[in-house]
């Protein structure tokens, strides 16, 4: 099968028996690959982000629930388990805020408990369905989101939440990719997101491998360029859907919902279903990655900061629901997210 247009860069691949990982951290000035070949690298990969991006994160947990199977069933075929309850823990753990991180080990942990002998085919298997299945609804997400979208936009993102973010395509960036590809964008607007900088190096990165042009804006400019005239939707993913619609996301999102209701610019959520969490009601229970100060008190190592000055690093936000005029996931669009349309989708 041709793949669509304007879809070569995958991060997260299973290549001769280990996972290998596009290292996020390095990009753009290197391409450079880790090969984990154990649950325990695996983790340290998400918690130290060299994949990042929700659904990124959640197949590489996934791959990596599979080589624990491998390690622990060869070292101790009755009573692998158990044993692998470590492993899954440290896997949950690794990052707070996207759920399908969680998801995905739990949907791992449910195959785990259906089998019986050697688990490392089966386990691999199931690890390539979830990878495969975030690909398939990428690109539906793509055609529905693209949909929307008049001809002669200009659109604004944030973060990275391309194929870099998840299986390939992306979740916002396969929209723009879709939409892009069938001539509707004129301009793409992406933020540089302060202070991991996803937007300047990664999306603008990967943007560039797929020949799309790509205006970097600072995060501070989103308002000023909504009030010009120059943006008709803002496209962003998700890390985190509440019950009653509430989204977390990478910092700085709220802030552009806000600026996007001000101006009459429209703002949508891609996201799959697996960023869905059902068990809390509202976006005050999301739990909020805090990370580390030196983020923001220097840049590539160099203080930028005045001596003795402390930071505040949340790494996400939350979106209020009656913010986001869309939410498109694998299933369809639903318009103004509100918990008895949320119920509906969930049930
Ligand atoms: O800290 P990151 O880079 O993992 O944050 C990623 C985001 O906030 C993305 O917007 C989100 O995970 C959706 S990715 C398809």
């Amino acid at each position: 099968m041709t793949p669509p247009a304007h879809d070569s860069v995958r991060a997260v691949a299973w290549d001769d028996g280990a996972l290998r990982l596009l290292d996020q951290r390095a990009l753009p000035q290197r391409v450079d690959y880790l090969r984990c070949t154990g649950a325990p690298a695996v983790a340290r990969a998400i918690h130290d982000m060299a994949v990042r991006g929700a659904p990124a994160i959640g197949i590489a947990a996934a791959y990596g629930v599979a080589l624990a199977a491998r390690a622990r069933y060869a070292a101790a075929p009755a009573t692998w388990k158990q044993a692998i309850e470590t492993d899954l823990a440290l896997l949950l753990d690794a990052r707070p805020t996207a759920v399908n991180l969680r998801w995905a080990v739990e949907r791992m942990r449910a195959k785990i408990g259906a089998l019986a002998g050697d688990p490392g085919e089966a386990l691999l298997n199931e690890a390539r369905a979830i990878h495969e299945a975030d690909v398939a609804a990428n690109r539906r997400m793509g055609e529905l989101g693209a949909a929307l979208i008049e001809p002669g936009s200009g659109v604004l993102t944030h973060c990275n939440t391309g194929a870099l973010a998840t299986g390939g395509y992306g979740t916002a960036l396969g929209v723009i990719r879709a939409a892009y590809a069938a001539g509707k964008i004129t301009q793409v607007y992406a933020g540089e997101t302060r202070p991991w900088l996803q937007g300047a190096r990664l999306t603008a990165w990967e943007l560039a491998q797929e020949g799309m042009p790509v205006t970097l804006i600072a995060d501070s400019a989103a308002a000023y360029l909504m009030a010009q005239g120059k943006v008709r939707w803002v496209i962003v993913g998700a890390d985190r859907i509440a019950g009653n619609g509430d989204t977390a996301n990478k910092i700085g999102t709220y802030s552009l919902a806000l600026a996007a209701r001000r101006h009459g610019v429209k703002f949508m959520v891609v996201a799959p279903l697996a960023t869905l969490d059902t068990n809390i009601s509202s976006g005050r229970e999301i739990p909020i990655e805090q990370r580390p100060a030196g983020e923001i008190l220097t840049l590539n190592g160099q203080p930028v900061a005045a001596p003795f000055a402390t930071a505040w690093n949340p790494s996400f936000d939350i979106t209020p629901a009656d913010l986001i005029d869309a939410w498109v996931n694998e299933t369809g669009v639903v318009f103004q997210p509100a918990p008895a349309k949320i119920r509906a989708l969930a049930g």
